[in-house]
């Protein structure tokens, strides 16, 4: 069962906070360059913790009926590594200006300095790998950063709203988040209790989908303020979610062609961005999402059923309602 009054992520990261603190420790030390051009950018993104929703899991699995074992920590660094490397290559990528509150790498430097900080911040994890000389999490994270790039680069064709099906856009988010949070649960029990591995993996895939659905739906609704990164970008840049998709057969014809020019407006206004806002928001494509991310919740949840039970498992259950009700 899920509950009903979201937790916060500080209540989720509780139990490990202590050894958050050592993954952010570890993820200093594997970015330290004496290349001043690259360390004042480290310095510079270093300066905002994320919400370590990747670690924070991986740790939990780790702990799921197992001995805690210190390379989950190494693991969660690494892990949280590739997520940044494919943040600084995604802002440059969507052109957005702000990051966890922040001017992005792109906005403060240039798109050339992201490209190659994100290639450094991923040679950094792979250094990282082959220092620890265990093939199976390079194997786990190679499957994943590729999935990755596969999304990445299927959001680039998922720009005609008439053209873009529910079922791919599925393919997408499994590709490029579902792929990681997913690796990041299969490593935390790879050092922990091996046996778990299957179920958590198929966890940490629904768990995923769930947070990138939150994660379209508050590109539609979230304040950007709280959420420290734009809001209505998505459809500023021309990409088609959930909540669009679930709307367009709803609407009238005169409303899918005014939906069809948007589209064909090489730079919306904020006006015209918060009109097709209103349309889908009218024509129920929220809910629809919501409802989506609440299936997939249920399914993390089921993924779940028969593991040891305890407090690490009651945080990664609720991890999935924290996904889903997140403002952030
Ligand atoms: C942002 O991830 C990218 C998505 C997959 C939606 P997070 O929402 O985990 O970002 P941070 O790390 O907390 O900034
Ligand atoms: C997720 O997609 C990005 C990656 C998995 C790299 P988004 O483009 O929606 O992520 P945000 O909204 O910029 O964080
Ligand atoms: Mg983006
Ligand atoms: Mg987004």
């Amino acid at each position: 069962m899920l509950e009903a009054v979201a937790p916060t992520l500080s209540q989720i990261q509780a139990p490990i906070a202590v050894r958050l603190d050592r993954v952010v420790a570890e993820f200093r030390r594997i970015l330290i360059t004496d290349f001043d051009g690259i360390a004042a950018i480290n310095d510079y993104i270093l300066q905002v913790r994320g919400k370590l929703f990747r670690p924070g899991i991986l740790l939990l699995c780790n702990e799921v009926g197992s001995q805690r074992s210190p390379e989950a920590e190494t693991l969660a660094a690494v892990i949280e590594l590739i997520h940044l490397a494919t943040l600084v290559h995604d802002d440059a990528v969507d052109h957005s200006v702000l990051r966890r509150g922040m001017p992005t790498v792109n906005a403060l430097w240039s798109h050339q300095v992201s490209i190659i900080m994100g290639d450094y911040l991923y040679s950094r994890s792979i250094s990282e790998l082959a220092r620890l000389g265990d093939i199976e999490p390079v194997r786990i994270l190679a499957q994943a950063s590729n999935a990755m790039s596969v999304g990445e680069m299927r959001q680039l064709a998922s720009c005609d709203a008439l053209d873009f099906s529910e079922a791919a856009y599925y393919q997408l988010i499994e590709c490029k988040t579902a792929s990681l949070i997913s690796a990041a649960c299969e490593l935390g029990s790879l050092v922990g209790d091996e046996s778990l591995r299957a179920p958590l993996a198929l966890y940490g895939h629904q768990l995923g989908m769930a947070f990138q659905i939150a994660d379209d739906l508050l590109d539609y609704t979230a304040d950007k303020a709280v959420i420290g990164k734009p809001s209505g970008l998505d459809l500023r840049e021309h990409k088609v979610t959930l909540p669009l998709l679930a709307a367009l057969p709803e609407l009238s014809e005169s409303e899918r062609s005014r939906v069809d020019t948007f589209f064909a407006t090489a730079e919306p206004s904020d006006v015209e961005i918060a009109a097709i806002i209103d349309l889908v928001t009218r024509y129920g494509g929220l809910d629809y999402a919501k409802q989506m991310a609440v299936d997939y919740a249920r399914r993390a949840a089921e993924a779940l059923d028969g593991l040891p039970e305890g407090p690490p498992l009651e945080a990664l259950r609720s991890s999935i309602t924290y996904a889903v009700e997140r403002r952030r």
